[in-house]
């Protein structure tokens, strides 16, 4: 156990989404929480916080957490923001959505790459937009995109193309080069390009590069999303931020959302300006667990046959093919009732993605060894 990792009893707060969906004998490695405390200095802050009651938070933005914020983004090397260029968020999804129905119009196209975090195709078709998706491409060294198919699938109505960096499922974290191709892409094409870099602060590649850092053309045509929830494991909470150097860009998605957004609640803007001015010890230990427990991953999926896999370069989420197994068709449910171990299925990721299942690393080593056993048990069986 590290000094962070919560117990099964205290996870299993009838509140918990990750620990309750499921019967108790089973272990729930799913839904993208850690099972980690949160640092103890937002966990200070957060208590005094309650000290001063509960109204309303600054309204009009917080200033603090703009300038943290604005610095921190800074320091991955985003030119500084205008006067407004950031605005705030109950949430990163709701920024996807907003996204999407400020930068096109109904009938429009969007393209993006699959396998994805689902909502990134719910905030596309939701709305009466069409989703263009493109797989990527399973390498022997990881996911690669398919230029190609990328290039097949622009049509006259494609307006934005949405981009997952760090991405989800797959943990792969584009390079400089794949982002300047992007990049070029989307100028190429006069795209809108929504980046959600929710996940920036887990890479195990070093420091982040932001999308908007490539080109100053490409700051005008970017909307970015980000917040804390993922690094710092505080989802409970609900905040985020959209960022742009373009005004006009940013005021047209605030309109399109204008009056349903709501606004950040004053816990969760203590929470991110505390994760802001954390000493950076708390993030360094859990990168280097989530670390440890990637390579244990990659050591058992070696032994598993039938099963490919590509180690994440960020995030816990490891997303394993098992298509060629017997037991493809109903992958998730037959390991959720033979192994008694809960992932997310692959379709909602994508068509095609049967037999795929995504795998959250982020839990004890104890309870992630337990876990790989049964999993491992289990495919053998059949
Ligand atoms: C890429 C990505 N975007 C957004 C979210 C959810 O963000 P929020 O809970 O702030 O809406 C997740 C959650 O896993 C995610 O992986």
């Amino acid at each position: 156990m590290t000094s962070f990792t919560l117990t099964p009893e205290v996870l299993r707060h009838p509140d918990s989404y990750k620990w309750t969906l499921y019967p108790q004998e089973v272990l729930p490695l799913w839904v993208a929480d850690m099972d980690f405390a949160p640092a103890p200095s937002i966990v200070a802050a957060l208590k005094d916080r309650l000290e001063h009651g509960l109204g309303y938070h600054l309204l009009r933005g917080d200033p603090d957490l703009t300038r943290l914020l604005g610095a921190r983004l800074e320091q991955q090397g985003v030119p500084p923001l205008p006067e407004g260029g950031m605005r705030f968020l109950p949430g990163v999804v709701p920024g996807l959505y907003a996204a999407v129905l400020g930068l096109t119009a109904p009938g429009d196209d969007v393209l993006s790459f699959t396998p994805i975090y689902p909502p990134f195709l719910s905030a596309i078709r939701d709305h009466g937009r069409t989703a263009r998706t493109v797989p990527l491409l399973q390498g022997e060294l990881g996911w690669d995109i398919d230029w190609a198919a990328l290039e097949q699938a622009v049509t006259p109505a494609t307006r934005l193309l949405m981009l997952c960096h760090p991405h989800n499922p797959t943990g792969r974290v584009w390079t400089r080069e794949e982002l300047a191709g992007l990049a070029a892409f989307a100028l190429r094409h006069r795209l809108w390009v929504v980046s959600d870099e929710l996940h920036a602060d887990l890479s195990f590649q070093g420091p982040h590069t932001p999308f908007v850092t490539i080109s100053p053309e490409l700051e005008q045509r970017t909307l970015t999303v980000t917040g804390p929830c993922k690094a710092y494991n505080t989802a409970g909470l609900g905040i985020g931020a959209m960022y742009s150097h373009n005004l006009a860009l940013l005021d047209r998605v605030t309109q399109a959302s204008a009056g349903v957004m709501g606004h950040p609640s004053a816990m969760s803007v203590t929470m991110w300006r505390a994760a802001l001015q954390d000493d950076g010890a708390w993030l360094a230990a859990v990168l280097d667990q989530l670390r440890q427990n990637r390579d244990r991953v990659t050591a058992w999926a070696a032994t598993v046959p039938l099963l490919r896999y590509s180690p994440p370069e960020a995030t816990y989420l490891a997303w394993l093919d098992l298509t060629r197994h017997p037991r493809a068709a109903d992958m998730q449910a037959f390991l959720l009732s033979e192994a008694k171990v809960a992932l997310n299925d692959g379709p909602p990721f994508g068509d095609g993605y049967q037999g795929f299942v995504r795998l959250n690393f982020a839990t004890s080593p104890e309870i992630l060894e337990e876990a790989l056993t049964r999993i491992g048990r289990a495919l053998a069986q059949e």
